[in-house]
């Protein structure tokens, strides 16, 4: 993850290329068994309850006031919610997960900014009681289809060297090494740890030419 005013970041975003969509990320198109599924725009009253998550989920977390400066810079924020059948949400791993106003449990939530031609991931995370069920995978299937909505060609990300599901997670997807931003990121009392950096071509594969084709 990158910090909001991380100046090695990219420049502020661009107004989107096309029109349609570009503040929210699509629903899922399908829906896991017994859950329905979808993508909301973290709101100020959600930030306190993402700011906890956030906490428990990183020895070096944002804080309120990192996402606070998000929404103020209009990055896109959006939370994967979710909402269990009454039999599911008594159970494991829904019984006391983190849920929003309206009874809807936070399974994630995800953030990026828009450059020119590129997406910039700033921010991906699993609530902890629901990592390792596929929601990570599903949020990044769901970014990389927004950026292409915007005419993105890359989608970038930093991720620390030592974060291993991370790094196992954008590999999966096709996110390839690009290069390493040493001591990007703070490490308590120990020495500044590097970022490795990572990006998906989100440029549509060039097809072969037929053999005969016409210049
Ligand atoms: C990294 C993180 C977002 C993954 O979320 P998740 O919802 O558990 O991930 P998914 O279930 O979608 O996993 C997708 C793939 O990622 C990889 N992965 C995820 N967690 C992993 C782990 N603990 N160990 C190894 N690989 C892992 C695997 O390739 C996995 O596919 P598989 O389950 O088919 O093997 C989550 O661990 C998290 O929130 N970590 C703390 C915050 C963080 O580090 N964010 C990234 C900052 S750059």
């Amino acid at each position: 993850m990158s910090l909001p005013s991380d100046p090695a970041a990219p420049a502020a975003p661009a107004a989107p290329a096309v029109s349609g969509p570009a503040d929210r990320l699509s629903a899922p198109a399908h829906q896991h068994a017994a859950v329905a599924l979808d993508f909301v725009a973290m709101t100020p009253q959600a930030l306190p309850l993402v700011a906890e998550v956030e906490k428990t989920a990183y020895s070096h977390p944002w804080t309120l006031r990192h996402f606070q400066d998000s929404l103020q810079a209009g990055y896109l924020m959006q939370m994967l919610v979710a909402q269990p059948e009454a039999a599911e949400a008594r159970q494991p791993p829904w019984a006391g997960s983190p849920t929003l106003p309206d009874g809807r449990h936070l399974l994630g939530y995800v953030l990026a900014m828009q450059g020119v031609e590129e997406v910039h991931l700033l921010n991906i995370t699993t609530v902890p009681a629901h990592q390792r069920r596929g929601w990570a995978r599903l949020m990044m299937d769901a970014l990389a289809h927004w950026a292409r909505a915007q005419r993105a060609q890359w989608l970038w990300l930093e991720v620390r060297t030592s974060n291993q599901p991370a790094r196992g997670l954008y590999a999966s997807l096709g996110y390839r090494s690009m290069g390493l931003r040493k001591g990007y990121y703070p490490n308590g009392n120990l020495p500044r740890e590097d970022a490795l950096v990572m990006a998906l071509d989100l440029r549509p594969a060039e097809r072969p030419r037929p053999p005969h084709a016409l210049s």
